[in-house]
């Protein structure tokens, strides 16, 4: 089995290339990549591809995820994250392939407090979510075989990340403020490219199995208690010298004007995912526990 993934060095990206390397042969590609084009924003690069590689599976990690600057770049997120993803779709049917594609819970106005199923209305308040949303529906209207993947709050080890900076600001503050009035999953990249894997073996089998399903870890949690609990484990870890004394302050997100809109509710509901997929999503806690534990010596 012949699969492409494009967006290699992504936070997600990065676990495909781990977890998708057991299936098959991987192609992997960045948008430098210089053995085939993966760059989203060349559409005729992005074809001939497809046409030249004629994969049995794509998956695709790439996406312009700067969601502020999104704002006042709508042109070049639409072209990456709804054209090119139209351009997949129509090259993957056209060779029979299986299309696998993460989208966004900003695809959600946010209202209520009830966590998002698939049939609910789309209605995204930010160019990120409008440009993840025409993604979609692009991939729908060509029609080949394939998942879309919802999901939340995303995070890794490598990289740059929230509990990373929570911890480097702890270092440097008495105090951090918080948003407590946002709430969602923080859901591992690790967790997603492990449940696609399992996710791509199954609609290959079964591909009634195919269609759009919300991903995310089990539990929710705002961003101020996330914040508690990363400087919670981290102080578990450390000796008594080495304890972060830093108060954390919970505020409003309008403390923190931004250019794009963000949705309060971010919860997703994965139990269609789980059900048809006969996967459990853990709990958002034991993943971020496993990523502290993973950059502690980074950062000491
Ligand atoms: N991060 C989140 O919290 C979150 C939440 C919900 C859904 N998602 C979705 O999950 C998926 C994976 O996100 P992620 O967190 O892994 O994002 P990420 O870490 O920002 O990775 C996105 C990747 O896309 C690449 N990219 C951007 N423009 C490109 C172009 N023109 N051609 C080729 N590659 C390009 C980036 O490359 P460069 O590094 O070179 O720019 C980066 O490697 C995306 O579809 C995203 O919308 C993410």
């Amino acid at each position: 089995m012949k699969i492409l993934l494009l967006g290699k060095n992504g936070q997600v990206g990065w676990e495909l290339q781990r977890s998708l390397a057991p299936l098959g042969e991987l192609l992997a590609l960045d948008r430098h990549s210089q053995h085939g084009c993966g760059d989203l924003a060349n559409l005729q690069g992005l074809a001939q591809t497809v046409q030249t590689v004629h994969p049995d599976v794509i998956v695709n990690a790439a996406a312009y995820t700067a969601v502020d600057q999104a704002e006042s770049e709508p042109g070049l997120a639409r072209r990456i994250n709804a054209d090119a993803p139209a351009v997949l779709a129509e090259e993957a049917a056209r060779c029979g392939a299986l299309l696998v594609h993460y989208s966004t819970d900003y695809v959600f106005d946010g209202s209520g407090s009830r966590p998002w199923a698939e049939p609910d209305a789309p209605a995204p308040l930010n160019v990120y979510g409008q440009t993840k949303l025409e993604g979609e529906q692009a991939i729908q209207a060509a029609g080949p075989n394939h998942l879309i993947l919802r999901t939340s709050w995303v995070y890794a080890a490598r990289g740059g990340n929230f509990a990373k900076t929570m911890i480097r600001l702890a270092g440097e503050r008495d105090t951090l403020s918080v948003v407590s009035d946002q709430f969602g999953a923080p859901t591992g990249a690790d967790l997603l490219a492990d449940i696609t894997a399992h996710a791509i073996r199954q609609v290959l089998q079964r591909p009634a199995d195919a269609g759009l399903y919300h991903v995310a870890a089990s539990g929710e949690t705002s961003w101020f208690e996330y914040a508690k609990y990363v400087i919670a484990q981290w102080n578990r870890a450390q000796t008594a010298t080495n304890i972060i004394a830093t108060a954390v302050r919970a505020v409003p997100t309008s403390s923190f004007p931004t250019a794009a809109t963000r949705p309060v509710n971010s919860r997703l509901d994965s139990t269609l995912f789980q059900a048809t997929f006969g996967l459990a999503l853990p709990h958002w806690q034991a993943g971020v526990a496993r990523m502290l534990a993973e950059i502690r010596p980074q950062i000491k």
